[in-house]
């Protein structure tokens, strides 16, 4: 037997027991007379002590032990003198009486503590050592308690889990689709699925009603801290179902895991229109921790001389309290020039002191009477030392600038309480999204979002007014900011989802030979059905409060889509090639 029992479970109830444990070497302390080692394991860290005095032989043994070596040891668990508070295991050590060395190590390139000194390229190159520090490793036991009650929970709402294939046909996500070379078929290629999407409404049609799936799933997209090119998603379907009943269903899945992993009881989650978030916070995924919504100003400051004003599609902006005193000039003008980087791409900034002193102070005040800025501060109710920040512009790139400001002035204005939790339904997204340069529509969803039963009659027109106008049967869960999750009713019916399709720009042979298969299922009794995917890895990285999910991922890719351990993607030999009917036409490097 290796061990009686784990490095994380002894106390004081033991002491006096004789004990085996196994585990690493996370630090050895020599002070002559006594020898110490902190024996770590998944579990926890236990102290263990050699005496020089009663034990010279193996207090010499001791002594050689390098960091990481791999270790069981019997001893005697005994009260410790001085109690280590900040551990569980703190209140005892064990007297060793026999050492054996199981495995030696390598010095490890990096400290394997809770703060490490290791870069983030040497801590994914080494990860099975990242993975034993513990804030890696309580992730991603975090991420299996998670997955573990969405089983439960969803098992006991009568759910199923059915798995679909990875080696499929492109399914239209919005990103680019990872592909596999086929062997059997000379020039013919799967994709990794950007999602089962197709496949859990097939599963609709075949009756496997309240299908689900903790799946993974591949796009090649730009990562960024809460994007991977792999990540996997809570992935559900429902059949005779209305938007009602799935949000009301995955509302109590959310609930649950937050009582049952943080002990966190969470109220009913309010819902608001896409159409409302955009207005009040420029976003489809705002953080309402904290307040700050826009105001939209058009009517009182157009037509008062001031061209900027005039010639916009919007102004808009927020009061941001208290900071009057708290911009001088110089800080306003930084803060103008972040917003004007690309990435913003703002033009300019106005901003409205109203001084504790009572005193107005505008960056337009040449062209606005104190009384008329008095009426803009009113309609953003704003008090003596609070100052507006207003933007102006084409209406959808200006609430988008205004949104990022609006997160940027509550960080600076710490407004954001990490401990409050703030999630909430957006609904009613609009079917279609038009694209200026490709000149055509986008599933602003996916292609097989179905519009509201209200805007059903609407896909028949030809204006692109009203087609942009149509609602979709489709709603999102955001928390704190972050879209956790996305979904919507279907379409079930083959005119309709080919009607979809002409909109997207799909001639009838394109829409047929790449989902010829789900409109002829659709065919055969297909039943009203909708679902949802969340994206588990940012929902839990969400419900920490880390805006990375990159640790909640055992093996996770870098900025560059590499997997720095395994070395991938690589190059393939001449041989593999061939066999894959591939030719590579390479630039020279
Ligand atoms: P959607 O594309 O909105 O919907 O994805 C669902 C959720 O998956 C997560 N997610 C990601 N997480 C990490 N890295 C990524 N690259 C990434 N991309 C998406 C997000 C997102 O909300 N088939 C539909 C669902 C449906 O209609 O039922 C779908 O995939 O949290």
């Amino acid at each position: 037997m290796y061990r009686t029992h784990n490095c994380g479970e002894l106390r004081l109830g033991h002491a006096g027991e004789q004990v085996t444990l196994a585990g690493w070497t996370a630090a050895k302390r020599d002070f002559g007379q006594l020898t110490f080692i902190d024996l770590r394991d998944r579990y926890g860290i236990t102290q263990l002590v050699f005496d020089m005095d009663t034990q010279p032989e193996l207090c010499e043994q001791a002594r050689k032990i390098g960091r990481e070596w791999v270790l069981q040891i019997d001893g005697v668990v005994r009260e410790r003198s001085n109690k280590n508070p900040d551990r569980p295991t703190g209140d005892i050590e064990i007297d060793v009486r026999s050492l054996r060395v199981l495995n030696a190590s390598k010095v490890p390139p990096f400290t394997i503590e809770e703060d490490t000194d290791g870069g983030d390229e040497i801590r994914m190159k080494y990860r099975y050592l990242d993975i034993r520090r513990a804030p890696v490793k309580e992730k991603i036991i975090f991420r299996s308690k998670v997955a573990i009650e969405t089983r439960k929970h969803l098992a006991d709402e009568g759910f199923i889990e059915i798995e679909t294939p990875y080696l499929i046909k492109s399914t239209p996500e919005g990103a680019r689709d990872f592909v596999v070379p086929s062997r059997m078929n000379a020039g013919e290629f799967y994709a990794l699925p950007q999602s089962p999407q197709t496949f859990k409404q097939i599963l609709m049609v075949a009756g496997m009603d309240k299908y689900f799936q903790i799946v993974k799933c591949f796009r090649d997209e730009d990562l960024r801290a809460d994007r991977q090119p792999e990540f996997t998603q809570i992935d559900c379907e429902m059949a005779f179902v209305e938007q009602e009943d799935i949000l009301n269903t995955f509302e109590r899945l959310t609930k649950h895991l937050y009582k049952s992993v943080l002990g966190i009881e969470l109220p009913d989650f309010p819902r608001i229109s896409y159409d409302e978030a955009m207005q009040k916070y420029g976003s489809d995924k705002p953080d309402l921790r904290f307040d700050m919504a826009f105001t939209e100003l058009d009517s009182l400051v157009k037509g008062k001389g001031f061209p900027v004003f005039d010639n916009v599609e919007l102004v808009v902006g927020i009061n941001t309290r208290g900071q009057a005193s708290q911009f001088s000039n110089k800080d306003i003008k930084k803060l103008t020039s972040w917003l004007q980087r690309p990435q913003i791409g703002a033009k300019g900034l106005v901003h409205v002191k109203w001084n504790e002193d009572g005193t107005i102070k505008s960056s337009v005040g040449k062209f606005y009477t104190d009384e008329q800025l008095k009426t803009w501060l009113e309609a953003m109710d704003a008090r003596p030392g609070d100052m507006l920040l207003i933007l102006a512009g084409e209406k959808d790139a200006t609430r988008k600038q205004l949104s990022e400001l609006r997160l940027e002035m509550a960080g600076r204005m710490e407004l954001i309480d990490p401990t409050v939790i703030k999630p909430l339904w957006v609904v009613d997204f609009p079917l279609l999204e038009w694209d200026e340069e490709s000149q055509r529509f986008h599933a602003m969803h996916h292609p097989f979002t179905s519009p509201t039963k209200a805007d059903m009659d609407k896909m028949n027109s030809t204006d692109r007014a009203v087609l942009s106008s149509i609602k979709a049967d489709a709603y999102d869960l955001v928390i704190n900011g972050a879209e956790i999750g996305g979904g919507s009713i279907r379409i079930h019916d083959r005119e309709l989802q080919m009607k979809n399709f002409h909109l997207l720009g799909f001639t009838p042979e394109e829409a047929e030979s790449q989902f010829g298969f789900l409109m002829g299922a659709f065919e055969y009794g297909a039943p009203p059905h909708g679902g949802i995917a969340f994206g588990l890895d940012r929902l839990c990285a969400i419900m920490q409060g880390e805006k990375s999910i990159r640790d909640y991922i055992a093996f996770p890719k870098n900025n560059q889509g590499r997997d720095v351990m395994i070395d991938a993607p690589s190059s393939i030999d001449e041989e593999q090639l061939k066999e894959l009917h591939l030719q590579l036409d390479l630039p020279e490097q």
